[in-house]
């Protein structure tokens, strides 16, 4: 059809300009709408800008979450991290929701280093290194200023006692014709990788097992990992738990033309240990939507629509509402220039990074305080 351009999006590629209309559609997910929003924020008093700004734009049963927390029943919330390599700022984008979550609604986090699944899918990783970096990750989520007391992180191939119970339990009720459908697996995955949906599923249920009653889990996390839930919600019910809601987010843009940050160009994305000079030149060089020529961008202006200086500034640099539809209308009319705009946001990065390398130090001494061990 004509308006479909086309794109991918499964757990472990991106690919092309994600339509997330279509995504809805496909997963057979529920856009968040202003209903939602509303009573969203009867709960929280503020929106976070992810919401007003439709950055987290669909949910499966996040009201069911909130009828529940309406009734005096608490959730709990999943996410996670498939440690192959330093964070991204992409990456930050479900954490930074997870935490206004946790801060507004009390409630604990349970955060899953999926070592084990880089270590099956990337033929290039060690398991050393899917550790260490799962090690290394776990020094960003923590830099966010997550609540030690309410924040579980666990490594897959460190806390496996206790998730090997519920992922074989798990694994019983579904066939392999059920992953191949749901992940596109063949004959040639190896078979870590087709059990592995068992493992990611297990922590919907932990809290539940391991308080002996039924507790509400809510994921928060980018669309592409919603495969996973679909086949999680299918079983849950079989296992006597409630299924997993979810909600969420798009992915954070490339600093290239189109696409999402990926960390196998790492010129298209900011990463947390990046020098401030390595990240002031990933912002200088990024692709921009401005004209060839200063002359031609005066008189007919950029395109913020296509622009990932622009689209920064929408994610996550820039979260007041009319500083940034200033820069959209500047950068339309051509009063800003993609130099000037380039230079304002390598400050923003700058910025963010030496504040949040500083709270990567310190999180090195409180790890322990986070990990969960059995
Ligand atoms: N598979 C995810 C990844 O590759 C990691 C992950 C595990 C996760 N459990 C999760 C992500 C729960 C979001 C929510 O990144």
């Amino acid at each position: 059809m004509e308006d479909e351009r086309e794109f991918i999006v499964t757990p472990w590629e991106v690919r092309g300009e994600v339509d997330y209309d279509k995504l809805i559609r496909e997963f057979g997910t529920m856009p968040i709408n202003d209903d939602l929003l509303n009573r969203i924020k009867k709960h929280t008093n503020d929106l976070h800008p992810f919401l007003r700004r439709k950055i987290f734009f669909s949910h499966r049963d996040f009201d069911w979450i909130l009828d529940k927390y309406e009734n005096n029943e608490k959730f709990f919330l999943y996410t996670g991290r498939g440690p192959s390599g330093h964070t991204h700022l992409g990456h930050l984008i479900p954490w930074i929701f997870t935490k206004y979550l946790q801060d507004k609604f009390d409630t604990e986090l349970y955060f899953q280093m999926t070592d084990d699944e880089k270590f099956l899918h990337n033929p290039e990783l060690s398991l050393n290194e899917t550790i260490n970096y799962a090690y290394d990750n776990a020094l960003d989520v923590i830099a966010l200023g997550f609540d030690p007391k309410k924040t579980f992180i666990f490594l897959d191939t460190e806390y496996m006692k206790t998730i090997y119970k519920i992922a074989i339990q798990f694994s019983k009720h579904v066939t392999f014709s059920t992953v191949k459908a749901a992940f596109g697996f063949n004959s040639s995955t190896n078979i870590g990788m087709i059990f592995f949906p068992s493992i990611q599923a297990a922590p919907c249920f932990f809290p539940s097992v391991l308080k002996g009653k039924n507790i509400p889990c809510l994921i928060p996390a980018a669309i592409d990992q919603s495969v996973y839930w679909r086949v999680a919600r299918d079983v849950a019910p079989k296992l006597g738990f409630y299924k997993p809601a979810e909600i969420h987010s798009k992915f954070f843009p490339s600093l290239m033309k189109g696409g999402k940050m990926s960390a196998s160009e790492p010129e298209s994305a900011i990463f947390t240990t990046d020098s401030l000079e390595q990240a002031e030149r990933k912002v200088k060089n990024a692709f921009t939507g401005g004209q060839a020529t200063i002359k031609e961008q005066k008189e007919k202006g950029g395109n913020p629509e296509i622009c990932p200086v622009y689209f920064y500034d929408y994610f996550l640099f820039d979260f007041d509402d009319k500083s940034l539809s200033e820069t959209y209308n500047n950068c339309k009319n051509g009063c800003l220039l993609c130099g000037e705009h380039k230079e304002r946001l390598a400050k923003s990065v700058k910025d963010f990074l030496s504040d949040h390398q500083k709270k990567r130090e310190k999180a090195k001494n409180i790890i322990d305080k986070f990990i969960l061990r059995d």
